[in-house]
């Protein structure tokens, strides 16, 4: 429309002798009003998508309320999987602390999301008896999770689900960064993001306006031995990856007396620890290198021997601790990942784990496809219809679709 207009002062201007003066004023003003209406759109988007990205979309919700209804229905209709379950449950108990298994961790609040991650690893796994999750949900999503597992068991591995709330240890005494979810400023500061006149406050601010920084369960990741005390190593996956080769190798790769084992990131200037961590405090700037590349959760090997003997969890309370004003950094879990792992992590080769498929459409397909693990990291998940396009096939092919509550539930979708 405004180029349209543009077009006819030019030929008005034509067309009867204006003072070229005049009209090289009106097209300034017009192309200031454009810039706005530009500026506008786009933070409109950025809220859009941000919210859109939050919004559980219903057959998802659906297969939680189905799930969650079963679970509660368990002494009727479907009482033999609890028996055959339950039985499971005690042949597994011994593999749960089987430090010659494969153990991973994934943190989860999406039952969906969540079989992918299983389905996908077992599926390419060479001997899929010798693989065990550990999957920890909150106490809203916790029947559904586990009803889930229960008759949708990914047989002969092993899933052992449990419920956050369960976790004695884990209490805000001792875990600052429960202390600070509960704390009213940051509550202010994420929900005053649901009003969209905080829209000034600029596009950086909003993309921290996602619940999950909220969330306990994207910090579980600091606290693995205290999950795991038996155990020596265990693979972090979060939630939106898909695993597409054999992992056991992972647990061969020598991480030479380092904690972390994660793929890096930096690229010429991005990425680095300038990007995420605050060097104007004195803090900051004394301990680290601005320069320091940056590396990703998403696929982490933890070496747990490693971890106590360095107090990683003692190092990551201190920095949390010093970041109760959110000087340092601001939310989530990379910035004080990199400070707590700083020198602690050793890089693994990229086609382990490659990244964007949540928020860059010009991701290599060829590095896609011969990727050990696939990250949507961004808000463009893979079960969104925001999801892009030519990226879904990856994920959606492990979703099963031969479960009576997915094609309920999808079908109407
Ligand atoms: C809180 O956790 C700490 C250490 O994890 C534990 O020693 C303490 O007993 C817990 N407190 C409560 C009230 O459960
Ligand atoms: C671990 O770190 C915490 C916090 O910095 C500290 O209080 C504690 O004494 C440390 N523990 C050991 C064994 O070094
Ligand atoms: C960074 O640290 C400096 C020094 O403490 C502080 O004045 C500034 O507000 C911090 N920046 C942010 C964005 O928090
Ligand atoms: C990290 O390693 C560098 C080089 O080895 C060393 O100078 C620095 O003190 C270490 N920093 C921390 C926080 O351990």
């Amino acid at each position: 429309e405004r180029a349209k207009a543009m077009g006819h002062v030019l030929s008005s201007a034509r067309d009867v002798l204006y003072n070229s003066d005049e009209v090289s004023r009106r097209l300034r003003v017009m192309l200031q009003s454009a810039e706005l209406n530009i500026d506008t759109a786009k933070k409109q988007n950025t809220f859009l998508v941000q919210h859109a990205a939050k919004t559980v979309p219903m057959p998802l919700h659906c297969l939680h309320m189905q799930l969650i209804t079963d679970y509660h229905l368990r002494d009727g209709v479907i009482k033999e999987y609890f028996q055959a379950a339950a039985l499971k449950d005690e042949e597994d108990k011994a593999k749960l602390e089987d430090r010659s298994l494969y153990h991973y961790a994934i943190f989860s609040d999406n039952v969906l999301a969540a079989s992918v991650v299983v389905r996908s690893t077992v599926t390419n796994a060479k001997e899929p008896n010798k693989h065990v999750f550990h999957i920890v949900t909150d106490k809203l999503n916790f029947a559904a999770m586990k009803m889930w597992f229960i008759s949708h068991s990914p047989r002969p591995a092993t899933v052992h689900v449990e419920n956050i709330d369960n976790f004695k240890w884990l209490n805000s005494s001792y875990c600052l960064v429960m202390r600070q979810l509960e704390s009213a400023r940051l509550k202010e500061f994420y929900f005053k993001a649901h009003d969209p006149s905080s829209l000034s406050d600029g596009t950086e601010n909003l993309k921290y306006r996602n619940p999950k920084y909220l969330s306990m369960l994207n910090h579980l990741r600091f606290y693995m031995p205290e999950i795991h005390p038996k155990l020596d190593k265990i693979l972090f996956l979060d939630d939106d990856v898909v695993v597409q080769k054999d992992l056991t190798p992972l647990w061969d790769v020598d991480l030479k007396g380092m904690v972390n084992g994660a793929v890096e990131t930096c690229k010429e200037s991005f990425h680095r620890f300038d990007t995420y961590l605050n060097f104007s405090h004195p803090k900051i700037s004394e301990n680290f290198d601005p320069r320091a590349c940056g590396w990703a959760f998403g696929m982490n090997m933890f070496d747990l021997k490693e971890w106590k003997k360095r107090n990683i969890t003692g190092i990551y309370h201190y920095w949390q601790n010093l970041n109760e004003d959110r000087k340092l950094w601001k939310l989530g879990t990379l910035p004080p990942g990199l400070i707590t792992f700083y020198n602690l992590t050793h890089p693994l080769d990229h086609t382990w784990h490659v990244l964007g498929l949540g928020y860059d459409p010009a991701v290599d397909i060829t590095e896609i496809e011969n990727a050990a693990v696939v990250h949507y990291n961004g808000n463009y998940k893979p079960w969104l219809d925001l999801a892009v396009s030519k990226y879904k096939a990856y994920w959606s092919k492990y979703v099963d679709v031969d479960s009576s509550h997915i094609r309920h539930c999808y079908a109407r979708a």
